[in-house]
């Protein structure tokens, strides 16, 4: 190995691939900040629009800067009607991450931005992507049942328009309240699989929409974005608090080293504090109907899982309640990922442009382990 070069580190751990100014965490204080602002004070007082403003441009919106955005967001939430007919073409069985990501790409194709020179059409790139992305999830929810396509509705704030076009209602104050949380609470984590993901395809100065549903696709996978799913499938597994103690133990019997979804973090060594938050939200939701079962399970495989790994520094991360509120805001299970794109894309889109700044492409190195100097051995004479 050349003296200059980095030892190999399994997973990039603690290796640094960006100099970043978007979001800072500290795994063993539970500390998330967007641009310096705590994620806790963001969910209870910002909004989704706002938030989105400050992850990308760096600074709290003045009101009239919100007031544009706003409305510029709302502008560019209805999509060409040739991308729902795509969306009509997928079997209905697709996984709603796999119809995001292609219908995000072919966003591309429809508004494109084929050059990332102009900073001017890189924002409104980022604009479309951060509106067009709900509308998108909520176009397959419903065409995949056979239901018709809704516009968006340009009376209706970013939250409440996705439940919207979802359910062809209006959410109660509460329920947009608790999804207009959870987008800004998934906004952005700093230097995670799918961010990383945005940020190598942006350095070889491909077009926004391809990012975009590069990340989608990385966000999919079970040890990212897909865990919501695999965790409230889980609690639907478990049944009951009471069936806790006895799935854990024969999971663990059958292999030592089974993984509770929703649990641990790469970087979070305590409680992740956007855990911490929505429980409080789903403590309030709950508190107006009554708390689901998959709920009291929940508490109870947190408590019993503190006792067992709980010295590993192995905790809930912010899946491990999500999926229970948006279970019981009605929304399928497969729908659960789509909508942590829906609030990631700001995060993706505020490093995409800080990644432009200063771009040098990402060309990392590999330790060779393969074989050398191999005859080549004519097909013929093979046995
Ligand atoms: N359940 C049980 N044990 C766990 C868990 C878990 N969920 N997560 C980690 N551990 C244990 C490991 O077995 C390992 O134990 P060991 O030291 O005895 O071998 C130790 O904790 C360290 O775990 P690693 O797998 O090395 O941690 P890593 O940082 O590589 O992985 C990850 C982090 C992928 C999130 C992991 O904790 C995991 O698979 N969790 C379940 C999936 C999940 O919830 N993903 C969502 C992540 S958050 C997000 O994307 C929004």
């Amino acid at each position: 190995m050349p003296a200059d070069m980095v030892p190999f580190r399994p997973g990039l751990e603690n290796v640094e691939a960006a100099k970043s100014a978007v979001s800072e965490i500290d795994g063993k204080r539970a500390v998330l900040e967007y641009r310096g602002i705590a994620v806790e004070t963001l969910a209870k007082e910002s909004g989704y629009e706002e938030t989105a403003w400050l992850l990308m441009k760096g600074d709290l919106p003045t009101q009239r800067q919100l007031a544009e955005f706003d409305l510029e967001l709302r502008s560019k939430r209805a999509v060409h009607f040739k991308l729902k007919d795509l969306l009509k073409c997928l079997p209905a069985s697709a996984h709603p991450m796999d119809a995001l990501q292609s219908a995000t790409a072919a966003l591309g194709a429809f508004y494109p931005c084929r050059t990332v020179s102009d900073p001017a059409k890189n924002w409104d790139a980022a604009v479309r992507l951060t509106a067009a992305l709900p509308t998108l999830v909520a176009a397959f929810a419903r065409v995949r049942r056979g239901e018709e396509v809704l516009d968006p509705r340009s009376d209706l704030d970013h939250a409440a328009n996705f439940y919207y076009m979802l359910f062809g209602k209006e959410p109660t104050p509460a329920a947009r309240k608790v999804l207009d949380a959870c987008l800004i609470l998934h906004a952005e984590h700093n230097m995670n699989a799918s961010t990383f993901t945005a940020r190598v395809v942006g350095s070889s100065l491909a077009n926004p929409y391809a990012v975009i549903s590069a990340a989608v696709g990385s966000l999919a996978g079970p040890l990212h974005g897909g865990a919501n799913e695999e965790c409230l499938n889980q609690l639907e597994q478990i049944g009951s608090p009471a069936g806790v103690q006895g799935w854990l133990d024969a999971k663990v019997a059958k292999d030592p080293k089974f993984k509770v979804m929703g649990l641990g973090h790469r970087v979070y060594k305590v409680k992740d504090p956007r855990a911490t938050v929505l429980q409080e939200f789903a403590e309030q939701m709950f508190a107006e109907t009554s708390r689901p079962k998959n709920y009291e399970t929940a508490l109870e495989l947190e408590r019993v899982c503190a006792g067992v790994y709980g010295a590993k520094g192995v905790y809930p991360n912010v899946d491990f309640y999500s999926g229970v509120v948006y279970q019981a805001l009605g929304i399928p299970t497969d729908v659960f990922t789509p909508i942590f794109a829906i609030g990631r894309v700001a995060g993706w889109l505020a490093h995409w442009l800080e990644q432009l700044q200063g771009n040098r492409i990402f060309r990392p190195e590999q330790e060779y382990t393969g074989k050398a100097n191999v005859a080549y051995v004519p097909l013929e004479k093979r046995p």
